[in-house]
């Protein structure tokens, strides 16, 4: 068999091994441009996909839409707890004003296609759509960050984004621009979680 040849993957390469999430607090109020966010979403089309399923959902959400989210988070925190101090209320809608950009990532899958292709393969492709969303965002020079919490997983926030039972809200992608690289950290060692199976 040919040796692969790696001299040309250098830059992609070196986009996986260096990616860090950007913390939002860096985050200026500049928008990404609409053809990069094209260009990010065409990058989370290419996701391992078994049958073609296609169960990724891509939200954007913008300008005012982004207080919207904030007031959804809100509510979501007072029925959790109906004596949440105004401070926490207050915190909770400015948190998707933290990235001019917040791109919701859900898998919306098909039960349908089970056995052949169970849920969770589909829920997994989804993720894996997020992530490549997530590398093309930083390979153009974008910070990004998939944040969750309680919120991602809440009942309302699921029937604001047209989720099934089985379908899953895998992440609020932040992204925007920043003054400074995000963050370089130390990641583990491959090694550690590598072995050889032989049965
Ligand atoms: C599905 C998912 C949900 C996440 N949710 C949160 C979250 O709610 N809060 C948080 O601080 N980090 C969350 N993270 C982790 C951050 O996205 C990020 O990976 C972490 O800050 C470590 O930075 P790094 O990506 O540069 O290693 C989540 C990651 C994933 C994959």
């Amino acid at each position: 068999m040919a040796e692969a040849d790696t001299s040309a993957v250098s830059p992609v390469l070196d986009a996986l091994i260096n990616r860090a999430s950007m913390p939002p607090r860096l985050f200026s109020d500049a928008a990404p441009a609409r053809a990069d966010i094209e260009r990010m979403l065409e990058a989370a089309m290419s996701a391992p996909d078994h049958g073609a399923v296609h169960p990724w959902r891509f939200h954007l959400i913008e300008g005012e839409a982004r207080n919207k989210l904030g007031d959804l988070f809100a509510e979501v925190l007072l029925d959790r707890d109906p004596f949440a101090p105004t401070a926490a209320i207050e915190k909770a809608k400015a948190r998707p004003l933290r990235a001019p950009l917040i791109i919701t990532v859900c898998a919306k899958v098909d039960p349908s296609r089970a056995p052949k292709i169970p849920v969770v393969e589909q829920v997994v492709t989804a993720a894996a759509a997020m992530e490549h969303l997530v590398i093309a965002a930083q390979a153009m020079g974008y910070g990004a960050i998939i944040l969750t919490g309680p919120n991602a997983h809440a009942g309302k926030v699921r029937a604001a984004f047209g989720l099934d039972r089985e379908d899953e809200l895998l992440g609020f992608v932040y992204i925007g621009c920043a003054d400074e690289p995000a963050p370089a950290k130390e990641r583990p060692n491959a090694a550690e979680y590598t072995s050889e199976w032989n049965g």
